[in-house]
């Protein structure tokens, strides 16, 4: 320790201590969102000062003063960014704009995050993390069966308010396949039937099936998630549970389930979908959306949020994020000759798998 550099060890103890203020980050990115920030900065029509902000945020008069400090940090953290506005005396005022980030949560935006950056911070995910040191001495599958006596599954299926807004989260998160759709349509092209398994309330087969409406889409999920969902002619939606029986159909799309679950649940799954497969032959075959973990050219930013999701998975769900040599094991257990990896979607991966 002596030997070590004064500087070097001022700087270990600034890391450590971002790593463990960062829940303070994510409290202030919860305010800008909860506040609805972006959507006043949108609204404003250009950049927005502080004293307009304040007006628009219709806060406690006595925390007018807080915002600014608000503001600084979410700047830093690149949520927003500064400019220099001139105003009607024609002083020269910092004016504050949206980022690309602060801009994926605009709530009326197509893709917009801002569901699912509300879902994460429910206390249920919070709290259920703080149970992650305590998990590692117990027997639970899970640090969210250790807080709450139960799976996350079954949690939401018991709790309106988390399953909508959860669900309203996926949505928000599928949308993001609109940025995309026309450099991944000839993955879908060619099907007449595709059964969209653990696809939520339909967001994804939505967006598909209004390029490709010859496409017959059908949603499997469980029956508390598709509940009430009206039909369509080419998108309709089936109760039931993925390791009991898939509907067979010329493609299986399996969009963030796999990385909710153990390896052995996946070999299941991929089995089922394998059958559901069958009628088509050597052309059926599986699309996987999710997360491959250490890809070719991944920066700094992709690999963090794969391994925070790898954790998140962890902690709710006994799933795992993936290498390319583990989905690799997965589809050569459940039977499949080869498999071709696109990443197309960021942090998410096409993966089309055949039998
Ligand atoms: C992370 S969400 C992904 C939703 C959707 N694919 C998307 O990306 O927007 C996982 C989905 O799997 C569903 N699911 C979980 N267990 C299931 C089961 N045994 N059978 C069918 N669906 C299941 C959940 O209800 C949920 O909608």
């Amino acid at each position: 320790m002596e030997k070590m550099d004064a500087e070097e060890l001022f700087q270990a103890q600034a890391h450590l201590y971002n790593y463990t203020y960062s829940f303070i980050g994510s409290m202030c990115l919860k305010s800008a969102v909860h506040l609805g920030i972006p959507d006043i900065i949108f609204k404003n029509g250009q950049p927005i000062t502080i004293p307009e902000l304040v007006l628009a945020l219709q806060i406690h008069p006595t925390k007018s003063g807080y915002v600014y400090r608000l503001m600084r940090l979410l700047v830093h953290a690149g949520f927003f960014a500064t400019t220099k506005v001139v105003k009607d005396d024609k002083e020269e005022e910092v004016g504050y704009d949206l980022t690309p980030s602060s801009r994926l949560l605009l709530k009326d935006n197509v893709p917009t995050l801002s569901p699912f950056v509300r879902a994460m911070f429910h206390p249920a995910l919070v709290h259920s993390s703080e149970f992650l040191p305590e998990w590692f001495h117990r027997n639970e599958i899970t640090p969210f069966d250790t807080a709450f006596g139960m799976g996350y599954w079954d949690y939401l299926s018991q709790n309106q308010e988390f399953n909508g807004l959860f669900n309203e989260a996926m949505i928000g998160d599928s949308g993001m396949i609109n940025l995309v759709i026309k450099d991944c349509k000839y993955v879908f092209e060619g099907l007449n039937s595709l059964v969209d398994v653990g696809g939520g309330k339909g967001g994804v087969g939505r967006i598909v099936t209004e390029s490709l409406p010859n496409l017959h889409w059908t949603v499997l999920d469980l029956p508390h998630v598709i509940e009430n969902l009206p039909d369509s002619t080419n998108l309709k939606f089936v109760g039931g549970d993925m390791f009991q029986s898939i509907p067979s159909a010329d493609a299986i799309l399996l969009k963030l389930v796999l990385h909710a679950y153990s390896d052995e649940d996946c070999v299941k799954v991929l089995k089922k979908c394998k059958e559901a497969i069958s009628n088509k032959g050597k052309e059926g075959k599986v699309i996987i959306i999710d997360i491959v973990v250490g890809e070719k050219n991944e920066n700094h930013v992709l690999t963090e949020a794969k391994l925070f999701f790898d954790m998140l998975m962890m902690v709710l769900v006994n799933g795992r994020e993936r290498e390319e040599k583990e989905w690799e094991k997965l589809f050569l257990d459940a039977g499949f000759s080869h498999y071709k990896i696109t990443p197309i979607f960021g942090m998410r991966s096409l993966i089309e798998v055949y039998p």
